[in-house]
């Protein structure tokens, strides 16, 4: 059986290859559903191991290593890929037991082609966008679904449209837009206001959407948790901890593990930590709540990545959660920043929003929920050099409302032997043990 589009809410069922994002019966998002038995009967886990550190497309990607499990109909030669995954898993136990937990690893997304796991997403969402011969892709964006999708539209001739809330796009971000040849349109709006007009925009003039809301994107974000379990040959973690905007991961990684456990791969089920700021936390609230529904809040945080109120795959969220008897965090903006200061000291660096899973890990030991001596997986989402500004105002201690507790302080000399070795000759402490 081929894979198919379902509606997550009534399970009307839609041809794979329409152009659709929300099921017409009844609104709910949309699944791609694969045909799970017939994987099962065809292909064991090995299948895909053999496949690491292929050379040829598209199995040399980190994405299409798994096309059984993303998109497997799709003609090799329509795939759009540089290409992407094949992340690192960096084991850090100083990191651990900064956070008061026994074992950690961190999967840098940030090491993707454009510096964020947007691209194992957008290479799902270009491809499926040749696939209906749409020759035009637009998103609203904090700034890394723009960057990836204008490096994949313009790596496969398409036309790359990116809506950007006026204030409050990294730098890194912004530039690579720009650079990629994008048509970039700065508008006087937040995201989410932005993703509403992009999906009318969008319908108006019959171009494709690569939001989240796009299920072709979650697909491919799924092979975060493929590799990590590959990474880990198969061991299961107790914990994967992510941070949370759109809600574009915690819907993927919860959709991935099902399919995992379904298959007969792994034997249980890791859980799953979401981490958001405080400052744009609704599915915090709404956690709190029991999932009662969805309040929509006005987002405010340092971490721009992921200041967004109203959470477009908030339903399949919830179902992560409730899939893997998973968690809501959230923390603060100083949390946040002190956590990525941790994450940069020790040479491997991130955006904000990325340190949410590190100082979500610590406040979730803090609060007796993560074991002391659990194993976790944190991810980090994008590459330090996508936000500078917030690097350079940690560590000059001048960011407004937050302290640079960890800064690095960058001396000034004039030329001279005797003041370098003023400075050469200080006491300083290790940051990290
Ligand atoms: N981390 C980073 C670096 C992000 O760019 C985003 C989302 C997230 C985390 C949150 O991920 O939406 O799957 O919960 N950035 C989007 C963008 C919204 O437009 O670049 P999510």
């Amino acid at each position: 059986m081929a894979s198919i589009l379902q509606c997550m809410a009534c399970g009307q069922q839609y041809p794979i290859n329409s152009v659709m994002y929300v099921c017409e019966a009844c609104g709910g998002l949309l699944d791609v559903e694969h045909d799970l038995d017939t994987l099962r009967q065809t292909h064991t886990r090995q299948t895909f191991d053999q496949r690491l550190g292929s050379l040829d497309h598209p199995h040399k990607s980190g994405v299409w290593r798994f096309k059984e499990l993303v998109n497997p109909d799709v003609p090799d030669d329509l795939i759009v890929s540089f290409p992407e995954g094949n992340t690192n898993l960096y084991h850090v136990p100083r990191l651990a037991a900064w956070a008061g937990v026994g074992s950690m690893h961190l999967k840098h997304e940030g090491e993707n082609p454009t510096g964020s796991f947007k691209d194992r997403g957008m290479t799902g969402g270009v491809t499926q966008a040749r696939v209906l011969g749409m020759s035009r892709v637009a998103c609203a964006s904090t700034g890394n679904t723009s960057a990836s999708l204008a490096a994949y539209a313009a790596f496969s001739g398409l036309e790359g449209i990116v809506f950007f809330q006026n204030k409050q796009v990294a730098m890194g971000k912004l530039a690579q837009s720009v650079a990629y040849n994008a048509t970039a349109i700065r508008i006087d709006a937040d995201f989410d206001k932005n993703l509403e007009l992009v999906r009318q925009v969008s319908q108006d003039l019959g171009i494709y959407v690569l939001n989240s809301i796009n299920p072709f994107r979650l697909e491919g974000q799924k092979t975060i948790v493929f590799e990590i379990l590959q990474q880990l040959r198969w061991d299961v973690p107790d914990w994967i901890v992510v941070p949370g905007g759109n809600l574009g991961n915690s819907s993927a990684f919860g959709k991935a593990l099902s399919e995992l456990y379904k298959l007969g791969w792994i034997e249980r089920i890791p859980r799953v930590a979401v981490i958001q700021a405080e400052g744009a936390s609704p599915f915090y609230e709404a956690y709190l709540r029991g999932f009662d529904h969805l309040r929509p809040q006005k987002a405010e945080t340092i971490a721009t990545a992921i200041k967004i109120g109203n959470p477009v795959n908030y339903p399949k969220a919830v179902r992560t959660i409730r899939a893997t008897n998973g968690v809501v965090e959230r923390v603060t903006d100083q949390e946040i920043m002190d956590a990525k200061a941790m994450i940069d000291a020790h040479g491997i660096g991130c955006e904000p929003a990325s340190a949410c899973s590190l100082a979500g890990v610590k406040k979730l030991v803090g609060r007796g929920i993560i074991g002391s001596s659990e194993r976790v997986v944190g991810v980090l989402t994008g590459h330090v050099l996508k936000d500078p500004e917030a690097v350079i105002g940690y560590h000059a201690d001048t960011l407004p409302n937050l302290t640079g507790t960890y800064a690095n302080r960058l001396y000034e000399a004039g030329p001279s032997v005797e003041e370098l070795a003023r400075i050469l000759q200080r006491n300083q402490e290790p940051m990290l043990a």
